[in-house]
């Protein structure tokens, strides 16, 4: 039984401890005095649970590898001027290899502004236009951390995606679109042939079932049921929804787009929530750090 699982939480932990190897290997080939370890930001406004939960994350996986982070944090009041002089700062520093702005943003900031004010360069989260763009060009300079989470998990699990059918339910700008144009790319993971699903499309399931690949990234829980699924698809679940269950002391659990008790038994391979693709983002992110930091070292990986 759990051949078929996916294990993001384990693949991630074996990507994390590469990247540590890298890193340590870096160290010890180059002089001290001229040293100093990858060094991610991250920039928070107010006091949102998960963000802050996030942000945390983001800060054990940097120390985990070795690498330096630094949490900024502004009051929710800060105003759009202040943000975007603020942002200002670190795309100048040069100690900074990127950084990244925790979304949502308090409602009176205006996000894509703020977004397209980080230096492309800088931009770990790959949410700039420019970076998203290149994806379209396959010239990808920071991939967003949940679809490059997806190739990594693929790659890894040795999943075959050239010649492939690849179905995407849901076209958002940092998940769907991104993951569909990435997989139908000339690429070591891509060759695939890609549908892009959504609200407006027309006998869903007939779509669903074609697929040899099934990405499910819409943010409805346990959309997917049994019957869209082909048998013998591999099955990715990009969903984390938190549904109400008073058997939990916390009076909710956490379950992706995908019914996974009524799949598993029909999918070749599958992604669990938690643990599947939720897990590898942290990571995704800590190897577009280290990539900007061999960027700035003169190495483009
Ligand atoms: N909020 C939820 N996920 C993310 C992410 O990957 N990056 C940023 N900046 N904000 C988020």
């Amino acid at each position: 039984m759990d051949n078929k699982i996916i294990n993001g939480k384990e693949i991630s932990n074996q990507l994390q401890t590469e990247l540590r190897q890298r890193w340590e290997n870096w160290a010890q080939n180059h002089p001290a005095a001229l040293l100093r370890p990858p060094h991610l930001v991250a920039v928070l406004v107010g006091n949102n649970p998960a963000s802050e939960a996030y942000v945390g994350n983001k800060a054990k996986a940097c120390a985990f590898v070795g690498f330096k982070s630094t949490l900024l944090h502004f009051e929710t009041d800060i105003s759009q001027a202040d943000l975007l002089s603020e942002i200002e700062k670190l795309n100048q520093r040069a100690d900074i290899d990127g950084f990244i702005v925790q979304l949502p943003l308090p409602a009176h900031i205006d996000e894509q502004q703020i977004i397209s004010a980080i230096h492309p360069d800088k931009d770990i989260d790959g949410f700039h236009p420019l970076n998203l763009g290149k994806i379209i060009l396959g010239k990808a300079q920071f991939i967003p951390a949940t679809p490059l989470g997806i190739l990594e998990l693929l790659r890894v699990a040795q999943i075959e995606t050239k010649g492939k059918k690849v179905v995407v339910v849901g076209r958002s700008n940092i998940v769907g679109t991104p993951i569909s144009l990435l997989l139908s790319r000339n690429t070591a993971v891509g060759n695939s042939t890609v549908t892009l699903c959504h609200s407006h499309t027309a006998n869903l399931k007939e779509e669903t079932l074609q697929a040899d690949i099934l990405i499910a990234a819409i943010g409805r829980p346990l959309f997917i049921k049994a019957d869209m699924v082909k048998p013998g698809a591999v099955v990715i679940d990009v969903g984390i929804n938190s549904v109400s269950d008073v058997s939990q002391k916390r009076g909710f659990r956490l379950v992706g787009d995908v019914d996974f008790e009524a799949v598993f038994p029909i999918a070749s391979k599958i992604t669990p929530v938690p643990g599947g693709v939720g897990a590898m983002t942290v990571t995704a992110l800590l190897l577009n750090t280290w990539a900007a930091f061999m960027a700035n070292q003169g190495i483009k990986i």
